[in-house]
């Protein structure tokens, strides 16, 4: 039977440490990180995460700055908001929240934000930077809380085998460029495997340590891995609940009844990566705020 490896836990001690960082900050410069979440739309998914973004930023102390602005909004007004964020002191991190309505040019506006405050690490000067492991820049939310939970779960990592399912720019390509790093923290072997490849169980009989971000519940089963390995689900799929079809239920995206008897951790869907991204949202707001007033 696999450890179950408690995001939900992990990710509160982590903002409890946040908050108190925070507080010592107040005390020092008589001011607080500031993140603004930009919603364009009303998605409700993304109003969901939106407000959690919001409440998560309040509850270790952070200044919280919402803007939302109607689906129908011209491309020059988000990108006019944007530029007032990036030159007002007290936003340390700026957020949009995607996907941005069809008639706005996503890139576009990523390349607008500040990538000193570009708290996702999608702006291309931050993506470059994780390719070449420079720790100046930001590391995106997702891959980022998988790390940490795959550095608790498995402390010595050189040369092992790390599989990354999903070739994703939020979350399978980082995931893949970190872990390859030459560094105490990282320094696996890393395969990327995706839905082009002929059999993925073929790579991922392999993993040592699983990464699985496919967006497809039951794309992991337990004849596609090895005994022993961690597995990280990043699935977060929302499937008609198999017991009351008028319900919904979360799921990842590995068979976990099957996978778990095999593997030696396991990432449990919800309360695995998911709380895990927003601590790492704070952290790096945390790490924006520095920047801005310590230069480091
Ligand atoms: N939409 C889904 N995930 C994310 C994320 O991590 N950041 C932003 N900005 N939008 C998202």
């Amino acid at each position: 039977m696999a450890m179950i490896i408690d995001g939900k836990q992990i990710a509160s001690e982590i903002r409890e440490e946040i908050k108190s960082e925070a507080a010592a900050l107040k005390e020092r410069y008589g001011a607080v990180p500031g993140l603004a979440v930009v919603l364009v739309g009303d998605d409700p998914a993304s109003a969901v995460y939106v407000r959690n973004k919001g409440r998560a930023c309040e509850e270790v102390g952070f200044a919280s700055f919402q803007h939302t602005l109607p689906a129908g909004t011209p491309m020059r007004e988000l990108v006019s908001l944007v530029d007032e964020l990036n030159a007002r002191s007290d936003v340390d991190g700026i957020l949009v929240q995607l996907p941005l309505p069809g008639h706005m040019d996503e890139s576009a506006i990523i390349d607008r934000i500040d990538p000193g405050k570009d708290v996702d690490a999608f702006h291309p000067a931050n993506v470059g930077k994780i390719l070449i492991g420079d720790e100046k820049g930001f590391l995106p939310c997702t891959p980022q809380g998988c790390k940490v939970l795959i550095n608790r779960a498995v402390p010595d990592l050189k040369g092992r085998h790390l599989v990354v399912v999903g070739r994703s720019n939020i979350v399978g390509k980082p995931m893949a460029a970190m872990m390859l790093q030459k560094k105490k923290d990282a320094d696996c072997v890393v395969t990327v495997c995706h839905t082009a490849a002929p059999d993925i169980s073929y790579y991922t009989r392999q993993a040592d340590i699983l990464v699985v971000a496919a967006g497809r519940p039951n794309t992991i089963t337990g004849p596609m891995v090895k005994e022993g390995v961690v597995v990280i689900d990043v699935g977060m799929n929302r499937i008609a609940h198999p017991d009351d079809p008028s319900k919904t239920k979360l799921v990842g995206d590995v068979k976990f009844d099957e996978v778990e008897k095999l593997a030696s951790a396991i990432t449990p869907v919800p309360g695995g990566v998911g709380p895990m991204t927003i601590a790492m949202l704070l952290s790096n707001t945390l790490k924006a705020f520095r920047m801005h007033r310590e230069g480091s």
